[in-house]
């Protein structure tokens, strides 16, 4: 047996590599994916080796993570319950499509994963595995093994040579996932809802009442609903991201704290920082704004929350979210301009937008006189809006 990891280096996934060659006696091929979590990655080859391990993958996936998944995702201003940008979920298909692909490159009839029984993230690897191979088997050791405890993780660790660093010794302080777009810690310290996170959580943006005191303006560029500029100059997707978290990590923009309703049934509590994410919401909304029509514009915003569930819940590789991914793109055609976003003490707010293939006509909306529209047609659209609503407050001031 042969089975392909999501292989982070780090404690966890180290126990599940060595548990998997002891407890299932498979070869194990690891894979480490740079989704810009600003980690190092030769520790986990270094690791990957000394366990062992013959086929190793480390792969830098941070242009099509933002090109293929993050950006698609944009053009529908996908928000969670209102607020969660998402930047757990949306990187999860990306890495069961590389572990599906791995398998089947080196011959594997498995891959494993080192997310709990209790979260998104095992339905989300797994269903988007199955969707690209329904052979595919899956290991989920958190589900399986009795290690349950810190202190047996550690033990088995130390049973097995597994480098232990000292602050991992005792509790882990909370579990964090990080990437290009977001940054989110859930557990220990942040469990009881009731009590106030604590500054140290926060590890990519700064507290927005220390930030600044002097605002900063981005002028961002759109092409077809994606971002592709910065103040003028032209940007990869991964590079315009990684320039936008720096300056809105800055200013304290993107910070959540939210409690939300997972998949499987139960509410956690997450602290989000999306610094670039949040800022790139607004710019596209801004253009939107002028590019969109009013029936395209609402009929997204209504369409936008089931896309949103779907992400979160694993169907990225589902007919469902094909076919509303196709409609939000085609209502992008247009959607190209630049949007300017001032960033001031954890706010971003648009404050200029301009395009070519904008619908905003001044010459129709001016107070001042025009030559374009007609008041009077006013009247009539008015009288017949007006006329089931007049009919039916008769027919109610006679009921009563
Ligand atoms: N609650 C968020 C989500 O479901 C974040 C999950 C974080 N995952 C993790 N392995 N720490 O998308
Ligand atoms: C986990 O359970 O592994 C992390 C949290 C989640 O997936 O929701």
């Amino acid at each position: 047996k042969k089975v392909v990891l999501a292989y982070s280096g780090g404690l966890d996934t180290s126990v599940i590599l060595k548990w998997l060659q002891v407890e299932y006696g498979c070869e194990v091929v690891t894979f480490t994916a740079d989704l810009g979590q600003g980690e190092e990655l030769e520790p986990a080859r270094r690791k990957a080796e000394r366990a062992g391990i013959k086929d190793i993958y480390i792969e830098d996936v941070r242009e099509e993570f933002v090109r293929d998944f993050v950006f698609p995702m944009f053009r529908a201003n996908a928000v969670y319950e209102g607020l969660y940008l998402l930047g757990t979920s949306i990187a999860r298909p990306l890495i069961a499509k590389r572990l599906v692909e791995i398998a089947k490159e080196t011959g594997a009839d498995a891959i494993a994963h080192g997310a709990t029984g209790k979260g998104n993230d095992q339905v989300r690897f797994e269903l988007n595995a199955y969707a690209l191979n329904p052979d595919i088997q899956v290991i989920a050791p958190w589900r399986d093994w009795d290690l349950n405890s810190r202190e047996k993780l550690i033990a088995f660790a130390e049973a097995h040579q597994i480098e232990v660093q000292k602050d991992k010794r005792g509790e882990a302080p909370f579990s964090v996932d990080a990437n290009l777009l977001h940054t989110s810690s859930e557990g220990k310290v942040l469990e009881d809802p009731a009590v106030v996170a604590p500054e140290y959580v926060y590890q990519r943006t700064v507290d927005p009442e220390t930030a600044p005191d002097k605002p900063e303006i981005v002028e961002i560029g759109f092409e077809r609903g994606d971002a592709v500029s910065i103040n003028g100059e032209k940007l990869s997707p991964a590079e315009l991201l990684t320039k936008l978290n720096e300056l809105g990590g800055k200013h304290g923009v993107g910070r959540l704290d939210l409690v939300e309703n997972r998949f499987v049934g139960m509410k956690s509590r997450g602290i989000y920082e999306t610094p670039g994410g949040t800022v790139l919401l607004a710019a596209h909304r801004g253009i939107e704004q002028i590019t969109l029509d009013r029936g395209a514009a609402h009929l997204k915003d209504e369409l936008m929350p089931r896309y949103a569930e779907l992400i979160y819940n694993g169907f990225w590789y589902s007919p469902e979210r094909e076919m509303l991914q196709a409609a939000i793109d085609k209502s992008q055609e247009h959607v190209s301009g630049t949007v300017s976003v001032k960033l001031y003490k954890g706010s971003a707010d648009v404050i200029a937008r301009s395009s070519e293939n904008t619908i905003y006509s001044e010459a129709h909306v001016t107070f001042e006189e025009d030559m374009v529209y007609d008041q009077k047609d006013a009247e009539g659209f008015i009288k017949l809006n007006a006329l089931r609503l007049k009919l039916l407050a008769r027919r109610n001031m006679k009921a009563k």
